[in-house]
């Protein structure tokens, strides 16, 4: 397909290729010392005293997560439903059981705390949060119920590198804090995660667990720092390797840039979807300084046909939209899991993600509202 706007672009330059060509020239492609870099100016980044583990994928990160903290069998954990795929999943390779939890309201997509409290029960140990489109949890609420009931709190932070709550990292609240490098992230590796935790025990345990549960890297014994490993644990192979980490820094390097440009892009939105398409919802509207602005998702109005309708129509126009998500608890696979969410069931079914990258241009953004303006009118609902 050509798109005249895409639903995501990449911005990579000669800062990544030279990063990864460094990488060939200096022999040694796996658990070396851009992994090393890459996590430190990650955790640097989050401006708390944090350590970090450069893992394979999010999924991995999460997966890690919840092992290192031992949830297992007849455990629940609490994670909202309009999320992506692999949060339940994660909490199912561990053998524990998702309760889906309901969004806040129809324009805070975010994990009702309220909905969290109403559905802890006697098995529930943790509460996963996602700090949807790269807008921050309430974490004073969502921390203050994990310590009243003694539960875990782990952070997807997927769509949240450079997002705070009031001024603090998201990521540093919970036990430990997930991050996505896969190409349409924020920051990008291809693919590529990062788990970061602010106890130095617990990092430790994820740095076994990445890497099958050897207690040395490979580097370690080339540099002659250690001659032999234990595995006190069975692990699995969730490294990442030196090129990615290399094109990781590169990436960190510009997060500050990019995440300003996708700011200005929402903001152009904003105002014209504001003046221009009243009849169209925005979520987070006025929800501005602390934000990662990962995607740009709206409500339609109409149902889910019109919804599924305008989506075919935009790309008939030559425009990519998307959509974040549908429900976790209608998938076959979880189909059984009970799942009391009205809010999410509501407005799931109107959820429409328009393009958005750094790159974006005003024509574009205007080219993007303008197919979508046509294509309600289409479905008889202009302004
Ligand atoms: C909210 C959320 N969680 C987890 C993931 C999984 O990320 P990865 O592809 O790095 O495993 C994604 C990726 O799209 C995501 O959006």
């Amino acid at each position: 397909m050509n798109w005249k706007v895409p639903f995501f672009d990449l911005v990579l330059g000669d800062e990544e290729r030279k990063a990864i060509l460094n990488v060939i020239d200096c022999n040694w492609l796996t658990s070396g010392p851009r992994i090393a870099e890459f996590e430190a100016k990650f955790s640097a980044m989050l401006g708390q005293n944090v350590g970090a583990v450069a893992v394979s994928s999010a999924t991995a990160a999460l997966h890690l997560s919840l092992l290192a903290l031992r949830l297992g069998q007849d455990d629940e954990v609490i994670v909202p439903s309009l999320t992506f795929v692999a949060c339940a999943n994660a909490i199912r390779y561990v053998g524990a059981e998702p309760v889906f939890a309901d969004i806040t309201s129809e324009i805070d997509w975010n994990i009702s705390a309220a909905d969290v409290e109403a559905k802890i029960t006697s098995r529930t140990r943790a509460i996963m949060v996602v700090h949807y489109a790269g807008y921050a949890c309430d974490m004073h609420k969502l921390s203050g119920l994990a310590e009243k009931y003694g539960l875990l709190l782990i952070e997807d932070c997927s769509h949240s590198p450079r997002c705070a709550w009031k001024g603090r990292s998201v990521g540093t609240f919970g036990a430990t804090g997930c991050f996505s490098f896969y190409s349409n992230k924020n920051m990008t590796t291809g693919e590529g995660g990062m788990i970061i935790s602010g106890d130095p025990q617990l990092v430790e345990r994820l740095r076994t667990l990445r890497s099958h549960g050897i207690t040395t890297s490979t580097y370690q014994r080339f540099k002659g720092h250690a001659f032999g490993y234990d595995v006190p644990e069975v692990g699995f192979n969730y490294r990442l390797d030196e090129m990615r980490a290399a094109m990781g820094v590169a990436q960190l390097q510009k997060l500050p840039e990019i995440t300003i440009q996708r700011k200005t892009r929402v903001q152009r939105y904003r105002e014209f979807i504001s003046n221009r398409l009243p009849q169209v919802r925005i979520p987070f509207l006025g929800r501005d300084e602390e934000s990662s602005y990962h995607i740009f998702p709206v409500l339609l109005p109409g149902n889910e046909e019109v919804r599924n309708g305008i989506l075919r129509a935009m790309a008939d126009r030559g425009v990519q939209c998307s959509i974040h998500y549908r429900p976790i608890h209608t998938f076959t696979a979880y189909k059984g899991v009970a799942a009391d969410v009205p809010i999410t069931e509501r407005v799931a079914p109107s959820v429409l993600t328009l393009p958005l990258f750094p790159t974006l241009s005003d024509a574009q953004i205007i080219e993007v509202v303008k197919a979508l303006e046509d294509c309600l009118k289409e479905y008889n609902y202009s302004s």
